[in-house]
């Protein structure tokens, strides 16, 4: 019995003996399932041989010009004694790899006091990370997510992430004649079915509520209750500084326009996209798109001051992009090399059908006024 069908399995007993789930509890499983789940079972997700690219994945440039941004966060900090870096999400560890090498090399002073903290939801993959970090071994801590949330871990510094939100399980609602509806999971002649039914919970409503918008009639949509929740959890441990969130999404205008009209969540699998969640249950990717609008209304609720959103791309070029492709041009590598980091630099930058559009960055802060970010000088600043 493969993975896939032994998941399947124990849906469909799940669901013959509760009764319909929601598809958050779907993905949740899909995704997260102890030993079957797409991200909790073994094997390669990301990269040439995985199912998707991260950008983390392109190119060591990116974790360097992120920790360029993050020098400049310290700064903007008065240069502490102390600073902490904390990545959500953590996958492989490389991003945080890249990030430290950057920093142990160029900032000296800022590496003298630097801590890391890894929240992983997937404690197996602490190894990859700890052999990835090795040479950074005493500045690295690891903490559940569990820990992360007992409200007991508070930190300076700066807390990242790199497409976790948008691996986080969604709600998905569709608007009908009588109103707004959930969209569950049940069984249709013992294999898995969508049927309609009234919302779960009253704060999927108010989700939309809050931000004035109304489903078209037969519009679906996915609500994402776990992204605030996790902000949330995330500004509590932050004391002072930033949290720093990278993923592809929009503004919630964009996220939930009618043209959207079955709403964003998508299926990864070796780099194929799917549309039908139902099939290789924990053998492929799920994921939705952010709505960035309420990360940052409820980051205002909750004291975090939105100091920049934008495109990938313009993060990139204006906080040191072109600084790390004048650095390859000038290194000793062979012409062919230089051209293949060039092409690979593109990636990541390409505002049409690259990583550079889709993707987008919010910068949240917390006690530093008017921060001069690099980014914030614009492109070519
Ligand atoms: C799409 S992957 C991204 C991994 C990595 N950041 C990258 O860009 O390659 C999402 C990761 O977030 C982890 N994750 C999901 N929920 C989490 C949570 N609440 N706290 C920490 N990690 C979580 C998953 O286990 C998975 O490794």
């Amino acid at each position: 019995m493969t993975d896939d069908s032994q998941l399947k399995r124990i849906m469909i007993e799940r669901i013959a003996s509760q009764g319909r789930i929601t598809f958050a509890a779907f993905m949740e499983a899909c995704l997260y399932e102890p030993g079957l789940g797409y991200y909790t079972s073994p094997g390669r997700k990301v990269g040439t041989e995985g199912d998707f690219y991260t950008s983390i994945s392109v190119h060591a440039a990116f974790g360097r010009v992120i920790a360029r941004e993050m020098a400049q966060m310290w700064r903007c900090m008065g240069s502490p004694a102390a600073f902490t870096l904390v990545e959500c999400g953590a996958g492989n560890g490389r991003l945080a790899c890249d990030i430290m090498d950057f920093l142990a090399e160029r900032e000296p002073d800022m590496y003298a006091g630097l801590g890391l903290v890894l929240v992983e939801r997937e404690p197996s993959l602490e190894a990859a990370q700890s052999a990835l970090l090795a040479a950074h071994r005493e500045r690295v801590r690891w903490l559940s997510p569990e820990e992360f949330a007992s409200g007991s871990f508070r930190f300076s510094g700066c807390l990242y992430s790199n497409e976790l939100i948008d691996a986080l399980p969604v709600h998905r609602v569709q608007m009908t004649p009588v109103g707004l509806r959930e969209i569950y999971v049940t069984l249709g002649d013992g294999e898995l079915a969508e049927e309609l039914g009234p919302l779960s919970n009253p704060a999927i409503s108010d989700y939309l509520g809050r931000l004035a918008i109304q489903l078209h009639p037969g519009q679906q949509a996915e609500i994402n209750l776990a992204g605030p929740e996790w902000l949330a959890t995330a500004s509590r441990a932050l004391e002072r500084g930033f949290i720093l969130t990278i993923d592809y999404g929009f503004p919630a205008a964009e996220l939930f326009a009618p043209r959207r009209g079955r709403g964003t969540l998508l299926c990864y699998h070796r780099h194929q996209v799917e549309e039908n969640p139902y099939i290789r249950l924990g053998q492929q990717d799920i994921t939705s798109h952010v709505d960035f609008t309420t990360l940052m209304q409820r980051g205002e609720e909750l004291g975090l001051k939105a100091v920049w959103f934008g495109e990938q791309y313009r993060f990139l070029l204006s906080a040191g992009i072109v600084e790390e492709i004048e650095e390859v041009e000038r290194s000793p590598v062979a012409e062919e090399e230089k051209l293949r980091l060039r092409m690979t630099l593109k990636r990541l930058i390409m505002p049409e059908g690259g990583m550079g559009d889709t993707f987008r960055v919010l910068i949240q802060s917390r006690g530093v006024a008017e921060p001069r970010l690099l980014c914030r000088r614009g492109i070519g600043g």
